[in-house]
């Protein structure tokens, strides 16, 4: 990120959630405030988006990835969790439109220049802040994640469940490890939700969007927000494991095409975006 300014990379996400309201109807994830906290409407922000299939691809994946982090963080609730926090939020709208009120103590982490960007954004789109919020700025690679949550008020002996969307990419490794590490030491056990990338292979070697990914990454560079850390899957999973995670669904390319597009548009593919669901209770 830019010193001292927001996340160039929060806006884009929200901007495809937005767009994905009225490009896709919201088919995937279906999000009432996606365009409100940018202060546009629906189709403005669905004429920012353009036809690159990079966009859409990634638009897509961003659809992919909120939806199965909320389904999973609706089970959770169902299943008695009552802390939440959602780490690196951007622009995510969550907090303010779950029906739960005050019974899900939410936490929202992110960089201080992009929780104040969006602190100013909530309060111009007239959005309440809901009192079961709080704010906690936190910047991983220079702060310990575990005292600034407590310092918001956060309790270490409650079952938490995680949500980490678009941020671990552009983290270096020993942060998100030492992330993961704090997640899966909480006391009380703990669920997390993210995204991670396949290191990038040449075009035609197993990753069918390579070339899309070279764009992207290329972009968010622009951006001064360039790529930090890939992970092969398997590495991964031994690593979840060694911190303690018992137990972990990661869905790869196949999976999110079988399971959110009827398995149309792609090839057998399976490197490239990755979503993991992991717990440790
Ligand atoms: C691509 S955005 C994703 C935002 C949101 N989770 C979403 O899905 O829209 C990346 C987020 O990671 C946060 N981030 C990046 N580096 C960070 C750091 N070192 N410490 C804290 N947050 C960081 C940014 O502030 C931003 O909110």
């Amino acid at each position: 990120m830019q010193q001292g300014e927001p996340s160039r990379t929060a806006l884009g996400a929200a901007r495809h959630r937005a767009a994905h309201q009225v490009l896709e109807g919201g088919r995937i994830f279906a999000d009432p405030l996606a365009a409100r906290i940018l202060g546009v409407d629906g189709q403005a922000a669905a004429r920012q988006s353009d036809d690159d299939p990079s966009r859409r691809v990634l638009r897509l994946f961003i659809a992919v990835r909120t939806r199965f982090a909320e389904d999973a963080l609706a089970a959770a609730v169902g299943r008695g969790v009552r802390q939440l926090v959602v780490l690196g939020a951007g622009l995510d709208t969550y907090a303010y439109r779950t029906k739960l009120g005050e019974s899900l103590r939410i936490f929202e982490v992110d960089h201080p220049a992009t929780q104040a960007w969006k602190r100013k954004r909530l309060a111009e789109a007239g959005i309440a802040v809901p009192r079961a919020l709080t704010f906690a700025p936190v910047d991983f690679e220079m702060e310990s994640l575990g005292h600034g949550l407590v310092a918001a008020g956060f309790d270490l002996a409650q079952q938490t469940f995680f949500t980490w969307l678009g941020v671990v990419p552009y983290l270096t490794e020993p942060a998100v490890l030492s992330t993961l590490g704090f997640i899966a030491g909480l006391p009380g056990g703990a669920h997390v939700v993210f995204d991670y990338a396949n290191p990038p292979v040449a075009s035609g070697d197993g990753d069918e969007h390579a070339g899309l990914r070279e764009k992207l990454s290329a972009r968010v560079a622009l951006l001064g927000e360039a790529f930090q850390s890939y992970f092969e899957t398997e590495v991964l999973h031994a690593k979840l494991s060694a911190l303690g995670f018992g137990e972990v669904e990661d869905l790869g390319p196949a999976l999110i095409r079988e399971r959110y597009f009827a398995n149309k548009g792609g090839s057998s593919g399976d490197r490239g975006g990755h979503i993991v669901r992991a717990m440790t209770v």
